[in-house]
Parts: structure tokens; C-alpha cells; sequence
């Protein structure tokens, strides 16, 4: 027998499986609506201008290629905490803020921490939520709860808060900050408000996963669920990306924050986040935050950045528009127009596994087998026949 003879096969990834499937596919009226990432009008992935310039000002720069410290480059962490936090906030003095490898990084690095910090803790995540969740938290050591978030197409707020009581002190609960995914629901903000309230209340440490920060309303609405949370002094933790809404996917920009108590255990949680990134890849990759930094740093690319990332946030609304008009137009026995009303890259279109799989083999329109779809995967050239296509298997 060797070494990996008896290995059993893991399923694919249920997200980036798909593209080399979808690449492979002759059809010429595939659509893809499983990816993650933004497309622009055209259907292809796009680079934002306001990154070509901040990489031609770095390439003249002639930087070197040292490694980053532990925890990153420090431009990058103060710009990224201030775009969520507010400049001139005063929860900087009881933050710590660690450049991490994505915002996947952040949330494994926080939640490895995080388990050392407490070790007898369970951590809970909506049901439903992003599908590596539960692979990153049980990799981190933690036993998985839930609770209850979504309902008839809607955030539930009075199931959520019901199963909230259930939840045990010193757990660690895992928010959508804003966008979520895959529901494309969020809570307002009262009732946000409310929710931080009993959260405090029973003692349960905040994690907020912060991936689609001015995809929603702009940048300030979609950081308002976490200042709401800071200003009632929550201990907490924000894990957020760069990916998408700089269009950093392949740089691997993010970065976690901590905030403590007081600013007298920061040396503590600095010491003991430096000691997970240390022993997981050491520190990490320097472009995309020095892309992020020199934006933010500039006061020409960064109003730039803020008007692409509008256009990218109105592109999707727009697709969210057409696609619920078009599928009621098309005499839909389903009220699509949650969907209008929905924030970010998705929505869950309440069907079978059955019915996105025939989707996927009669009429070459790929989502993922929760029937996630992406709505920038939705374009004039293609809005047409994937809603045809949606409405053929109600
Ligand atoms: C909810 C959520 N959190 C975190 C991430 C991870 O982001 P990154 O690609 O920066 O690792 C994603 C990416 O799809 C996401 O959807």
C-alpha cells in the first residue's frame, strides 16, 4: 500500500470548479454566472484604471523586492483601516491592523487567533453564508454553529435574533459587514443597532467578513454596520479584502483588524497575530497592497477609484433591474423582484440542484449548484437568453 493510496477524493470546489468546466464548453451561448468576481459590460474581468496608473507611479518608483514586515506595509494598513473606520477615528488607538493574503487570509489568520485566544469557543455563521466559511473556521479548530438568517427570499431578522439567544457567551459569531453572500440581504440599520445590543449582551465576540465594501449602497453606507458595532465598544475582529472592490483579485490584498478593550493589550494581540502569520507564509505579498496604499495616498486616484467602484456598484443594480423586469416580462411564476432590492454580486434564485444542472447541460448557463448567481455575470448581450433560459425551468 502507499503513502496516499487509501485518500478519499474531496469534491470539487463548488466555485472554482467551474471555470475550466465553462472554459471548456463549445457552446457559443454559455453564460457564466458561477464566478466570484466582477465583469465588466463586455463580460470580461476588468482592471481599473485608477490601478494601471498607481502601478505605473510604483514601477517608477524602482521599489525593491525585500520581503514586508509580518504584518505588512504600514501605508496599507492605516489607508484600508481608515476606509472602514473613518479618518480621524478613535478607535485607532485600541487597533491592531494586519496586512494579510486576501481577505480569506484575514479570516483564517483571525480566526487561528482567535481560537488561541479563546480556546473553548464555538463560532457560528449564517445559514446560508459564502461556502469556505466552514472550511477556513474548522481548519482554525472551531466546532460550527449557525443561525438562522434568511427567509422567503428576505434577511429574517426576527429568526436571527431568536436564534441568537441560543448562541453561548465567549462564542464568536461571523457577520456579513455588508453585501452578503450569497443572499445579497442585509439587516438595516436599526436593526443592526439591536443586534449589537444583545450581542454584547451575551458576551459573543463580533467577526465581521468585510469583502464587498462599496458594492452595496458607497463606502461609507457599507461600513456602517461595523462603526455601529465599534461605537457600542464591542471587542471585535474585521476581516476585509481589497479583491473586488479594487479588482485585486489575483494580489492578494487584505487585512484583519482587531479591536481591543483598551490600547494596553494591543503588544498582546500583536505579538500573538505576528506569530500565526509567521508560521503560515511568514508575511505577506507586497504589490497589491502598495497598489491599494498608493490610491488611497493620492488625491486624483483615489476620487478615480471611488467613481469606478460606483460604476461597478450601478452596473450591478442596473443587471439586478434587468434581470427581474425580463423574467416578469417573460410571464415568471415567481416575484422576482426581490432581486432589485437586493446588495452586491448575488442572489440565491430559489431553485433545485436538479434545476441548475439541467441548466448547465441543455442551455449552457452555469451558476453555482445553490442556484448562486453573479449578477455582473449579466450583460445587454446575454440578459436575454439567461432569462429564457431561468424562466424554461419554473
Ligand atoms: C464573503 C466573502 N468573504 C471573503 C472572501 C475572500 O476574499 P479574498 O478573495 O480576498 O480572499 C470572499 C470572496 O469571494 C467572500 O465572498
Amino acid at each position: 500500500m502507499s503513502v496516499f493510496s487509501e485518500l478519499e477524493l474531496l469534491p470539487p470546489d463548488p466555485i472554482l470548479s467551474i471555470p475550466p468546466i465553462f472554459a471548456a464548453d463549445v457552446r457559443k451561448s454559455k453564460i457564466n454566472l458561477g464566478v466570484g468576481a466582477y465583469r465588466d459590460a463586455s463580460g470580461r474581468p476588468w482592471v481599473l484604471s485608477s490601478v494601471r496608473k498607481a502601478e505605473k507611479v510604483l514601477s517608477e518608483k524602482q521599489l525593491d523586492k525585500e520581503y514586508l514586515p509580518i504584518d505588512g506595509d504600514k501605508n496599507y494598513r492605516l489607508r484600508s483601516f481608515e476606509l472602514i473606520f473613518g479618518e480621524g477615528s478613535p478607535h485607532l488607538e485600541r487597533a491592531y491592523i494586519a496586512q494579510t493574503v486576501g481577505g480569506t487570509g484575514a479570516l483564517s489568520v483571525g480566526g487561528t487567533f482567535l481560537k488561541r485566544a479563546m480556546p473553548e469557543s464555538g463560532l457560528y455563521l449564517s445559514r446560508p453564508t459564502w461556502g469556505n466559511h466552514r472550511g477556513i473556521f474548522s481548519r482554525c479548530g472551531y466546532k460550527i454553529g449557525g443561525y438562522d438568517y434568511y427567509h422567503d427570499y428576505r434577511f429574517d431578522f426576527e429568526r436571527m435574533m431568536d436564534s441568537l439567544k441560543d448562541i453561548e457567551p465567549e462564542s464568536v459569531i461571523v457577520l456579513h459587514g455588508c453585501c452578503h453572500n450569497p443572499t445579497g440581504c442585509d439587516p438595516e440599520p436599526e436593526q443592526w443597532k439591536e443586534m449589537s445590543a444583545m450581542i454584547k449582551d451575551k458576551k459573543i465576540f463580533p467577526f465581521f467578513d468585510l469583502a464587498y465594501q462599496g458594492f452595496g449602497d458607497d463606502l461609507e453606507s457599507d461600513a456602517l454596520a461595523i462603526r455601529i458595532f465599534a461605537n457600542d465598544r464591542h471587542e471585535m475582529a474585521v476581516a476585509a479584502s481589497h479583491s473586488k472592490n479594487f479588482g485585486l483579485y489575483g494580489e492578494r490584498a487584505g487585512h484583519l483588524t482587531i479591536l481591543a478593550a483598551s490600547p494596553g493589550e494591543l503588544p498582546g494581540i500583536a505579538s500573538h497575530v505576528k506569530a500565526v502569520i509567521r508560521s503560515l507564509y511568514s508575511s505577506p505579498p507586497a504589490h497589491g497592497a502598495r497598489i491599494v496604499a498608493a490610491i488611497l495616498e493620492s488625491k486624483e486616484l483615489a476620487a478615480e477609484w471611488k467613481e469606478e467602484l460606483a460604476g461597478m456598484q450601478n452596473r450591478i443594480f442596473d443587471m439586478r433591474g434587468a434581470l427581474a423586469g425580463e423574467l416578469s416580462a417573460l410571464g415568471s411564476p415567481v416575484d422576482f423582484s426581490f432581486i432589485k432590492n437586493q446588495k452586491g454580486l448575488f442572489t440565491l434564485l430559489g431553485i433545485s440542484q436538479q434545476q441548475v444542472q439541467s441548466l448547465k447541460d441543455e442551455q449552457g448557463l452555469y451558476m453555482l449548484p445553490s442556484g448562486r448567481i453573479n449578477l455582473a455575470g449579466l450583460n445587454e448581450g446575454n440578459i436575454k437568453t439567461a432569462a429564457k433560459a431561468i424562466r424554461s425551468i419554473l
